[in-house]
């Protein structure tokens, strides 16, 4: 059974009637543009064909009433009077948007229905942002408000970030609320302006799931943030994308080492996004490539945000002739790296990177060649 079919076999059951919608909104996956996005960079992410579904019907008072068939759980909560978390559960996201959008001047109304998703939690490919966009879409089916992409990619991180405290940047939000099919998205995390990139032709895009999980990923996440601000500061410059690379070179020893160290990363991966995109432009798989290999050395050596797994497997798909090029992708310290692979070669790849990973780490990994999907959408 589909996941949507799972939904409306619930859905029959507990509500003895189809649907009246099903929303979904997608995970992510970054090609490029790692630790930029909190700089006012650029980010070259795709949405991947696994996302967060809410099968539902609206309501006729302002209660929300959800079951999560991946949690075996069932939640309930008043519009009118929003339950602050203490603990993260999953109905906090969808209460943190339901927060977000009543802040943001918008009237959401009451629904009911049932949740499920496959985007893996804690691998970093943004199962919160696929939640957060897809309890948005929900609210948008049943209420009176227009849907704009990057309004309500706005709504999702405001949540993550203000209701549950977790600092995050736009990029997971943004690719889930506008991501295109077939397409992955140059986002300008300043402006919020999106610009589609066709992967090169012949090339599949392979998530490398080395099953280890971050740690303690978000104090080193702020400890970043804040030292990138430092650096910031220093230049007297609003964020690190207002600084090129030569000038950077120019000033660089005034810097302690390490914050120096981390602020190359973030100015050297800001050209390494544009560059991608125009490799993306020029069909140039093997530029491409190169760039995400470059970025992945800068995130284990400037940033320090990798992971041993991470290196292991990353080392593992470069060393393969099937692929241009590989790096860990998300936040980082665990979770997944992304490889562009050759299309006619994919599964063989995937297969002789398994095996050499788990050979050198014993962990057994999950690997698996996705496809860029539309962000938020209502299906029905
Ligand atoms: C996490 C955050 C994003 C971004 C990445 C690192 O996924 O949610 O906003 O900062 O880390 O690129």
């Amino acid at each position: 059974m589909t996941i949507k079919e799972k939904l409306q076999a619930r859905f029959q059951t507990e509500f003895g009637a189809e649907p009246a919608f099903i929303a979904r909104a997608p995970g992510r996956v970054n090609l490029i543009g790692e630790h930029t996005d909190y700089n006012d960079g650029f980010v070259l992410p795709l949405a991947i064909d696994r996302a967060a579904w809410i099968a539902l019907r609206p309501r006729v008072d302002s209660r929300v009433r959800v079951i999560s068939l991946d949690m075996a759980d069932e939640q309930v909560f008043d519009l009118a009077d929003l339950p602050r978390p203490d603990a993260v559960r999953w109905i906090d996201y969808i209460i943190g948007v339901a927060w977000a959008l009543r802040r943001g001047g918008y009237a959401p109304a009451g629904w009911e229905g049932v949740l499920a998703g496959d985007v893996p939690i804690g691998s970093g490919l943004s199962s919160s942002a696929a939640l957060e966009l897809a309890a948005a879409r929900a609210f948008y089916c049943v209420s009176d408000f227009d849907w704009d992409a990057t309004r309500m990619a706005q709504i999702g991180r405001a949540a993550e970030n203000e209701w549950l405290g977790i600092q995050t940047g736009i990029m997971d939000q943004m690719i889930s609320a506008a991501g295109v099919a077939g397409r992955a998205l140059l986002i300008d995390c300043r402006s919020l302006e999106c610009s589609p990139a066709p992967l090169p032709a012949e090339t599949s895009v392979v998530i490398l799931d080395t099953a280890t999980r971050r740690g303690l990923v978000g104090s080193a996440y702020n400890e970043r943030r804040a030292q990138c601000e430092a650096a910031a500061r220093h230049f007297g410059i609003a964020a690190l994308r207002d600084i090129d690379l030569a000038t950077f070179a120019e000033r660089a020893t005034e810097l302690e080492p390490l914050i120096r160290r981390r602020a190359r990363h973030v100015i050297s991966e800001n050209e390494r996004t544009l560059q991608a995109q125009d490799a993306m432009l020029a069909d140039d798989a093997e530029a491409l490539g190169r760039l995400m290999i470059a970025s992945h050395t800068s995130l284990r050596d400037d940033f320090e945000v990798s992971s041993p797994a991470l290196d292991a497997i990353v080392d593992c798909a470069n060393a393969d002739p099937g692929c241009y090029g590989a790096r860990m992708t998300g936040a980082g310290f665990g979770g997944c790296a992304v490889a562009l692979a050759r299309a006619e070669a994919a599964a063989d790849f995937a297969r002789r990177v398994g095996a050499a990973y788990e050979a050198a780490t014993g962990n057994k990994p999950v690997l698996y060649a996705t496809h860029a999907s539309a962000g938020a959408s209502t299906i029905g």
